[in-house]
């Protein structure tokens, strides 16, 4: 019966992790998949995780079931990370999800449910599981431009104009922080026009927050966010601790939803719930409960944000290496995060894997975090060598 399926092909990026992990040369170069290295070019888990851990492994007396909504108190901890000071109380729901992954499925599957018709504004180049996320709950995509990889310019027009041409009850896809794969963010002062925008013609904002922390710092980079959720009083936003916790494969994430009031949001929770329950019915425990662990102790938290700036300031030297050693490269200092998107061709970026052992997806995506200070160098004449 199974050889009515097709076969699909391989996820181009993730692909490259058993790819570069088979390439015997030395000096090989991985700036595929999105995660931290540290200067010895390791992910390692960090420090207050591997304290977490400890304490849990001590202290955890039960894995009874917790519920479609996953650990609560992972939950309320994470709340003042991503929205400050302001307390949205009864209007906040939400619940842990299986990574931020899971998080957008299930906005997804949520927003199909509510409207059927909706088109999701998408600006392009985006992550390349954001189309497949959004398709499998059959919604329809609104492609822009975001951003021009050639000029390295980012298109704040484009994005206002098909804002202003939207149909009421579109959603608006919003990378909150370090654009993934390009690095190119909003400032202020265009997340606000854009917030007012998706005010007035009624365009539901759905935030993807994967990166908070990596960029210019854990308020700085959800600025975004919270004023959007101020303008527009209501929203969607897809949380990820798997890189600013360094917790990739435990899966953590969190669906948070803004409602106008009480009494609706009581309605989203019901129906996110429903969603979890046919979905995963509970997501996995370990990696939210760390994060609680680390967030319900202030020493702990203190660590955790040391060691989060201790990695951002290494990616923000890469990014000034990178752009003192090529002036084609100057653009990427100004770029937010651990990608920029380099404007190379597919074959391009072949013969780099091919002739350098330099791993990155076709679209010209590198992982900055990818980079020692070592390997810039020949990073660099590599890419000279296309030209
Ligand atoms: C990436 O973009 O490299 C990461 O978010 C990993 C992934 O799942 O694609």
């Amino acid at each position: 019966l199974f050889e009515a399926l097709a076969p699909q092909p391989a996820d181009a990026l993730l692909a490259l992790i058993g790819a570069f992990r088979n390439d015997p040369r030395t000096g090989k170069i991985d700036v595929g998949v999105g995660v931290y290295r540290d200067l010895e070019g390791r992910t390692p888990v960090m420090r207050a995780v591997k304290e977490a851990e400890r304490r849990l492994l001590e202290e955890q007396e039960s894995k009874g079931y917790l519920g479609p909504e996953g650990d609560a108190g992972f939950f309320e901890a994470l709340k003042p990370i991503i929205f400050g000071a302001t307390d949205h109380a009864d209007r906040l729901t939400g619940l842990q999800t299986p990574g931020g992954t899971g998080a957008l499925r299930l906005a997804a599957e949520l927003i199909a449910r509510l409207n059927p018709q909706a088109r999701i504004l998408l600006g392009e180049p985006t992550w390349p599981n954001h189309h497949p996320i959004l398709k499998a709950a059959g919604l329809e995509l609104a492609p822009y431009e975001h951003f021009d990889v050639p000029s390295q310019r980012l298109n704040f027009a484009q994005a206002l104009e098909t804002f202003n041409q939207a149909k009421r009850g579109d959603v608006a896809l919003l990378h909150g922080c370090c654009h993934n794969p390009v690095g190119a963010d909003f400032d202020a002062a265009q997340w606000q026009a854009l917030a007012v925008v998706m005010r007035d013609r009624g365009i539901l904002p759905l935030i993807d927050l994967a990166y908070q922390g990596l960029g210019r710092g854990l308020d700085e980079d959800a600025q975004g966010v919270r004023i959007v959720l101020d303008v527009v009083g209501e929203g969607l936003l897809a949380y990820s601790c798997d890189k600013n916790f360094g917790l990739y494969r435990e899966r953590v994430g969190a669906l948070y939803a803004l409602s106008r009031t009480a009494d609706t949001a009581a309605i989203v929770q019901s129906n996110l719930l429903s969603l979890a329950r046919a979905n995963w019915s509970m997501p996995p425990d370990h990696g939210a409960a760390v994060v609680r662990v680390i967030l319900t102790d202030p020493a702990l938290t203190e660590d955790w944000k040391a060691e989060l700036t201790e990695m951002r300031e290494r990616i923000r030297s890469v990014r000034d290496l990178l752009a003192a050693a090529d002036p084609a490269l100057a653009p990427l200092k100004g770029q937010q995060g651990m990608f920029s998107t380099l404007p190379l061709t597919p074959q391009q970026v072949a013969r780099l894997r091919e002739e350098r052992g330099i791993y990155m997806p076709p679209s010209g995506r590198i992982n900055i975090a990818g980079l020692t200070p070592d390997a810039v160098p020949a990073f660099v004449d590599a890419l000279a060598s296309l030209r």
